[in-house]
């Protein structure tokens, strides 16, 4: 258990080592895998020492007593980035589940005080070790579906309280598994019950999340991003710029719920306010697209949730056609999307976004790494890099799309250790 790990000639790395590595790729940038066939690397205390030809390994390169996989036949990739979910979350929604398969629709849950309401009263009841065990049975799944990094956000407490705590429980997670963890606040997830017969109600919740909940996070250091939901039914643009004027002032970078519902101004809020990464994006124009590509905003596609909702998908083909950087997300949470496989959610980002499988594994790889900041040390096998490798069962990353749901995934290594095989 040192992070050491030799992992033998591979039939083919993925690398994603040919594009640029210090911003998210777009156009046919994405399409660029960096495929090495035959090659080994070597993990030295959790970090990419070496990759190269197995013909050059020699035994000055590896560390004494490191572990051995043999790779033979399979391909390697770097471990998968999920950079949108709601991990930490108390109880479950199944009951929904079944009202939206017999037809009742996922807005009108929300707006009847079901939905995301009720996934925050039973978060609210939850202490902090039951938070975290039951977001720590899902993380390991994750894991074990190759995610290595991982991106949560509050959004079930809606008062200071409740979204510390679930922020403290995600910086808990990356605690006790080791798991690269990024944290967003999303105090302004929906309007909270006891404010909603306010008529003031509204605009109260706003004050409290921009005086209250954003500086008592950036201060205590639990947001990396500050995210809103700004969306019909959720948040105004008006009420988010409030909150995204806030966020700037406290230095908290941007990620945004936009665009799921209609072209409802989030994604041009999202460019205003140069936004790392704008998310859902069903509905978009040309202006839209143009506006994101020229102010730097990864697109960032759920496609799991648009297989839950059945309300369409994101066109992923236009995004890539205008040049705006893709990531591709589970948005794992209670209600709209629970699918934790990112390895899955990578085959629905074809078949529903229309993505190639390698602009697919760009999406969860380097460009979902670039739009956490993390590209410097995620996303790519490259020395320097963290040792987070997933080892496939067959030797074609396209098996993941083509047999989407499979189990193909042999081994998973994060940072030089085997955490799933
Ligand atoms: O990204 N859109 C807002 N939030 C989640 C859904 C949360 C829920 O239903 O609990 C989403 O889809
Ligand atoms: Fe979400």
């Amino acid at each position: 258990m040192t992070g050491d790990l030799l992992l033998r000639a591979a039939a083919r790395v993925y690398t994603l080592a040919d594009g640029p590595k210090d911003r998210p790729r777009a156009g046919a940038e994405m399409a660029a895998l960096g495929v090495r066939e035959g090659w080994s690397v070597v993990v030295r205390g959790g970090t990419i020492a070496w990759a190269g030809p197995d013909a050059e390994l020699t035994a000055d390169k590896v560390p004494a007593g490191a572990a051995e996989l043999d790779c033979r036949g399979r391909a390697l990739l770097p471990g998968l980035v999920d950079s949108h979910t709601h991990l930490v979350w108390g109880g479950d929604r199944k009951d929904e589940l079944e009202m939206r398969l017999a037809g009742a629709d996922y807005e009108a849950i929300f707006a009847a005080g079901g939905g995301i309401l009720s996934s925050v009263r039973k978060t609210r009841e939850r202490d902090d070790a039951a938070l975290l065990s039951e977001s720590m049975a899902r993380l390991g799944r994750m894991l074990r579906a190759g995610t290595t990094a991982v991106e949560i956000k509050s959004g079930y407490g809606l008062d200071l309280d409740t979204e510390l705590r679930q922020l403290r429980v995600a910086r808990r997670l990356a605690e006790e598994t080791g798991v690269r963890v990024v944290t967003t606040c999303l105090a302004a997830h929906a309007l909270p019950a006891e404010l909603r017969d306010r008529p003031e109600g509204r605009q109260e919740f706003v004050r409290r999340v921009c005086d209250e909940v954003l500086p008592a996070a950036a201060a205590a250091g639990l947001a990396d991003f500050c995210d809103v939901f700004c969306d019909r039914g959720a948040f105004t643009p008006e009420e988010t710029r409030q909150i995204l004027v806030r966020a700037r002032a406290l230095g908290l970078p941007i990620r945004l719920h936009a665009n799921e519902f209609g072209h409802t101004g989030g994604a041009l809020l999202a460019a205003e306010f140069g936004a790392r990464s704008a998310d859902h994006l069903l509905h978009l124009d040309d202006g839209e697209r143009a506006a994101l590509r020229d102010a730097g905003v990864v697109a960032t596609l759920l496609p799991g949730t648009s297989l839950v909702l059945g309300k369409g998908f994101a066109d992923g083909r236009a995004l890539v056609k205008a040049g705006v950087p893709v990531a591709v997300a589970t948005d794992c949470n209670p209600g709209s999307c629970a699918l934790e496989s990112l390895s899955m959610v990578l085959a629905l980002a074809c078949y529903g976004n229309r993505l190639s499988p390698a602009e697919a594994l760009t999406a969860t790889t380097h460009n979902a790494a670039a739009s956490l900041g993390l590209h410097g040390e995620r996303g790519r096998v490259e020395v320097g890099l963290a040792g987070d490798l997933v080892l496939l069962a067959t030797d074609d990353v396209r098996d993941l799309v083509y047999h989407a749901g499979s189990p193909l995934i042999d081994a998973v290594v994060h940072a030089g250790r085997l955490v799933a095989r």
